[in-house]
């Protein structure tokens, strides 16, 4: 029986399959368990099930050398050293696709929050300052007809703009590599960086963590944006530069921002994003809906069983370790052949 650890407790619908194959070792607490406790966790573990808030390092790969495979309940893996598990025969698998839908639902929904001020409405009523109609109160802006730019456009780049298409916006994308098909089939236009922030009413992020991809919105990049333009973050928060954007939100360079994901997160209380009225900070929950978490549960524990059991997983980011390992079984069984 294989020993498999998951770092936080997720639906059943993942856990009970991990239950049934294995000894299973779940993380008890609410909060993340710190380095030491992870690595405690993992060792002597032959498959773990980790979250985006689990740094899966080097050195947390040599604390726990029976490990075959990290499944993360995400798409995102920058929190995992892909390099350092491919090095060490360790698959690292994703769920991709099943979080789509709800992460594009989610970044709308921030978009339509920021445009027409929904947080701000809310408070606005709760403290008591509603008095009467007024005809200058709250002015937002207008979603309709208002050009959105897509940085990323893969899958959940994709999924917004379809969103966009109903709500009759102009579409502009920037991506590594122009995608013709969603052209054609989303209406979207492909417009290089700088030009995209410069034309944007409201500009949504949708590409993945890495060197590249870092900092990729800073003083410069917001310095682009036009006065009445809307930032909206679903993808990582290290992709914006946290203190260049509160410099372009307090000096009014842009209209706003709307955030699923910060750097650092958890965002403290007392940090300046919490309390500008221009900006919307939600807590890293853009997949975070009933159906798509028991997706997300179901897939990282198919990914983890697959990977233990010799068989493909429906997602894996370094295939490379399964291709050594299938050609290393093959030429164990000619040796045993005599081949
Ligand atoms: C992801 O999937 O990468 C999200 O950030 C966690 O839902």
């Amino acid at each position: 029986m294989p020993t498999i650890a998951v770092t936080r407790k997720i639906p059943e619908a993942g856990l009970r399959p991990l239950r049934e194959a294995g000894d299973l070792r779940l993380w008890p607490d609410d909060l993340p368990p710190d380095t030491e406790q992870l690595a405690d966790l993992l060792r002597g573990c032959d498959g773990a099930l980790t979250m985006v808030t689990d740094r899966i390092d080097a050195a947390l790969l040599d604390a726990a050398p029976s490990l075959r495979v990290v499944s993360t309940f995400a798409v995102g893996y920058d929190n995992i050293d892909v390099p350092a598990a491919t090095a060490r025969g360790i698959a690292v698998c994703n769920t991709p696709g099943v979080l789509t839908e709800s992460t594009a639902d989610a970044a709308f929904s921030l978009l339509l929050a920021a445009a027409r001020r929904i947080p701000e409405g809310i408070d606005y009523v709760r403290n008591g300052e509603w008095r009467a109609w007024s005809p200058m109160v709250l002015l937002g802006h207008d979603i309709h007809g208002a050009t959105l730019g897509i940085i990323g456009m893969g899958r959940i780049g994709q999924a917004v703009a379809r969103r966009a298409r109903g709500f009759g916006m102009r579409i502009l994308y920037h991506n590594r590599r122009r995608d013709r098909d969603a052209e054609r089939e989303l209406g979207a236009t492909y417009a290089p960086l700088d030009e995209l922030l410069g034309e944007a009413d409201f500009v949504t992020l949708h590409v993945a963590l890495n060197a590249e991809t870092r900092h990729l919105i800073g003083a410069r990049e917001l310095g682009l944006m036009r006065r009445e333009a809307i930032l909206i973050n679903a993808a990582r928060g290290p992709v914006v530069d946290t203190d260049a954007l509160v410099t372009a939100l307090r000096a009014g360079t842009i209209a706003g921002a709307a955030l699923d994901v910060t750097d650092p997160e958890p965002l403290p209380t007392a940090h300046p994003l919490v309390g500008l009225p221009n900006a919307i900070v939600v807590p890293h929950t853009a997949s975070s809906t009933i159906a798509t978490r028991d997706k997300m549960a179901t897939m990282a524990a198919q990914n983890l069983l697959a990977v233990l059991n010799g068989e493909s997983p429906p997602s894996i980011v370094n295939p490379a370790v399964l291709e050594r390992d299938q050609g290393s079984r093959a030429s164990g069984m000619n040796e045993r052949a005599g081949a």
